[in-house]
């Protein structure tokens, strides 16, 4: 089907699973067929970026080698990139709690400390990491301790490198963090708020598809992985529990979002430790997780 200028183009079946077919083997990403008017009017704003008039000529070229570039643009298109400041805060009680006093003792003794937030969007569950650190430990940046925040999606990871948010997102800190962290700033024609220079240096961001080989061995004391293998299916879930597991220290957390869980059939050595919160555990044997 063909467009003028102004007019969006009906995705038919075929060009639906077409589409689909690629966001699957590329990042792993499920779209049911409810999902059409979505993917139909994401992909129609690429078609009119690109000047091309039909699916089936964008399909063609994002398969093509000229379409490396594109096949990337197209999955920053598809992916679902809602965050805030503190989501699920439960999980950073038990940072507070259970996580940081043993991590802490660590560091001040000279030891290394490694937090992963994978599917960080743009930026504020690592940004989060690192306010409740430095609010527990204000000496935390003198030490080892490193976030590392990856996406697939070049485009939430510069905007999360920039640390800007629009006002509106204040409120989703208490008021001493908005004193600590935060100054007023503008980006453009936004007015809003920037991290201070302190958390953002606590965080470093790179692209990473998760479906792709990891660019570390590991060790990991902390991985949050939240509200990102929900777009995934069982197939792509179960084969990214047993990697989560290899790069996690003995001892180590793995966060997930409210609506994910490890399959029940899996052999893992994660045992539940609070709501969607698993520890590796290290001198116990490896147990069906329940
Ligand atoms: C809804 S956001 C979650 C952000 C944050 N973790 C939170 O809970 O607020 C999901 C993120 O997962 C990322 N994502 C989707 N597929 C991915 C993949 N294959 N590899 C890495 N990141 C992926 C998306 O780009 C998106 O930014």
């Amino acid at each position: 089907m063909t467009q003028s200028a102004s007019h969006a183009i009906t995705m038919s079946d075929r060009e639906f699973q077409a589409i689909s077919d690629i966001a699957y083997k590329e990042a792993g990403l499920v779209f049911m067929p409810e999902k059409v008017s979505l993917v139909q009017s994401r992909i129609n704003r690429r078609l009119r970026q690109l000047k091309i008039n039909s699916f089936s000529d964008y399909t063609a070229f994002v398969q093509s080698e000229q379409g490396i570039a594109e096949r990337k643009a197209m999955i920053s298109s598809l992916t679902t990139n809602v965050s805030n400041f503190f989501r699920e805060s439960h999980h950073f009680d038990i940072l507070k709690e259970k996580v940081f006093p043993n991590l802490l003792s660590r560091a001040h003794a000279g030891g290394r400390v490694r937090l992963w937030s994978a599917g960080c969007s743009t930026g504020q569950e690592p940004y989060s990491i690192a306010m409740t650190l430095l609010d527990f430990a204000p000496d935390a940046p003198t030490m080892d301790i490193k976030i590392l925040a990856t996406d697939i999606d070049p485009n939430v990871i510069s905007t999360a490198k920039q640390g800007f948010y629009e006002t509106g997102a204040l409120n989703e800190l208490c008021e001493s963090f908005q004193d600590q962290f935060t100054e007023t700033a503008e980006n453009g024609r936004k007015s809003g708020f920037r991290m201070t220079p302190v958390i953002r240096s606590m965080v470093s961001f790179r692209e990473l598809n998760l479906l792709s080989q990891w660019p570390f061995s590991g060790n990991f004391d902390v991985t949050f992985c939240r509200n990102v293998v929900i777009y995934f299916d069982e197939a792509t879930q179960m084969s990214l529990w047993p990697r989560f597991e290899s790069v996690t220290a003995p001892d180590g957390w793995l966060f997930l979002g409210h609506s994910e869980r490890f399959s029940e059939r899996l052999e893992t050595k994660f045992v539940t430790n609070g709501a969607t919160a698993y520890q590796r555990a290290a001198h116990t044997d490896t147990r069906n997780l329940k």
